[in-house]
């Protein structure tokens, strides 16, 4: 008889988004009138850069005429990608980060999850609360967790609080962990980290011999000059951390699937015998067996990101998306909501009033708003009492949710 993994048996029925949308569906049957604005999921809803429209169709016209036509590609990604991220993405910051040293894939949402595959069963894992709910699932997922207890926290995992007191950062920790993720600007509170900040995780890594995930999916919102966009920007991080970036916010690329994973080669961790093991070589293992890498229709989109127009049209789709953020945050402000992010951010954290649950309020809205966001509460336990509001809508939807939200 064939046997389930039964950890799936431990996660919560549905994912987040997709729970929500149950709800949402749901509503919208039994109120088929009903105008709903949906500011929950981070999906972009504004098109392609044309620089990465031409560059798509001229890729799709090669692969019709067999001289230019295209099978596999590298399971690692085309080297004309890569250079072009190294150059532009690192080196250009200061990060010595080198082409090899990149693995273009289809999303950071698989990444983040698929990186465990190279990591053993016995690590601490430290996560904060609220977290990217992704990483706690896979870890699940991966039998890395006991069950979870009536607030939804798994056994085994390390909780690292982040708090409107802190800034939404996580205190660094007291006890010994292996593997940290780190999100930044960060999903879903809107908080960034400044350099100092970030040198005290790679200071801690680098003492305890751990592994820094750092989550810079939203890099390119980032708009206080003195913040840094990479991880490899802080010293010493090439020795202690991963770094997964994404075409998915800046480029408009969640439908299009297109991201990145840098595995410095430094960087090591132990095999049970003692030794230590490349993680380079170990990622290039596992995806050359496991991933057969992005189309090359889609890379050559992402490499036109990386032309001078498509630089340009790529500003203007973040800028306008981090508009919608202000617009979000100075509304939501002056109709007596505490807000936090989405000013390097396109999400926005906002305290639920009269203490409603995160669920409760995401009902209110609902009901009464037919605006739709997503509750604190699905990002972790300390995450209640807190709801999300994501910018990525057009600018008519966003006026017409925070005339209804100021109404309500
Ligand atoms: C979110 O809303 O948190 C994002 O859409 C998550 C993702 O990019 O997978």
């Amino acid at each position: 008889m064939a046997t389930i993994n039964d950890n799936y048996s431990k996660l919560k029925a549905g994912y987040l988004f997709p729970e929500i949308a149950r709800r949402v569906n749901a509503f919208a049957e039994a109120n088929p009138n009903a105008q709903i604005i949906k500011l929950g999921i981070g999906d972009v809803t504004e098109p392609l850069p044309e620089a990465c429209r031409t560059a798509i169709i001229q890729a799709v016209e090669e692969m019709g005429n067999r001289d230019t036509f295209k099978g596999y590609g590298p399971e690692q990604g085309y080297g004309w990608l890569r250079e072009k991220i190294a150059t532009s993405d690192f080196q250009g910051r200061g990060c010595d980060i080198d082409a090899s040293e990149i693995f273009i894939s289809d999303g950071s949402k698989c990444d983040t999850g698929n990186i465990l595959d190279i990591f053993g069963k016995n690590n601490k894992i430290a996560v904060t609360d609220p977290v990217y709910p992704v990483y706690v699932d896979t870890n699940v997922m991966a039998g890395h967790t006991g069950a979870a207890n009536d607030k939804g926290e798994f056994e085994g995992l390390v909780y690292l609080p982040i708090r409107a007191e802190n800034n939404f950062t996580a205190e660094i920790p007291t006890e010994k962990v292996d593997l940290i993720y780190l999100c930044f600007p960060n999903n879903p509170t809107g908080a960034t980290a400044t350099k100092e900040y970030l040198k005290k995780w790679v200071d801690y890594a680098k003492a305890n011999g751990s592994i820094i995930f750092f989550d810079a999916a939203y890099e390119a919102f980032i708009t206080d000059p003195s913040l840094p966009h990479s991880i490899y920007e802080i010293e010493g991080a090439r020795d202690c951390a991963i770094e997964f970036r994404s075409f998915s916010k800046n480029a408009g690329f969640t439908g299009t699937r297109c991201a990145l994973t840098v595995v410095p080669k430094t960087l090591t961790a132990k095999a049970s015998d003692g030794s230590d093991v490349e993680l380079w070589k170990l990622w290039n293992r596992r995806q050359s067996t496991k991933f057969n890498g992005v189309s090359y229709i889609v890379q050559r989109g992402a490499e036109a990101v990386y032309s001078e127009a498509g630089q340009a049209q790529v500003k203007g789709l973040v800028s306008f998306y981090l508009e919608n953020a202000k617009i979000i945050r100075e509304q939501l402000t002056a109709a007596g909501f505490t807000v936090y992010g989405g000013i390097n951010a396109p999400y926005i954290w906002l305290k639920t009033p009269e203490n409603l649950s995160s669920w409760d309020f995401f009902d209110k809205l609902l009901q009464n708003c037919n605006v739709v966001g997503t509750p604190g509460s699905g990002f972790g336990a300390a995450g209640e009492g807190y709801f999300r509001i994501s910018a990525f809508n057009s600018r008519e939807n966003v006026e017409e949710a925070m005339k209804r939200i100021a109404a309500l």
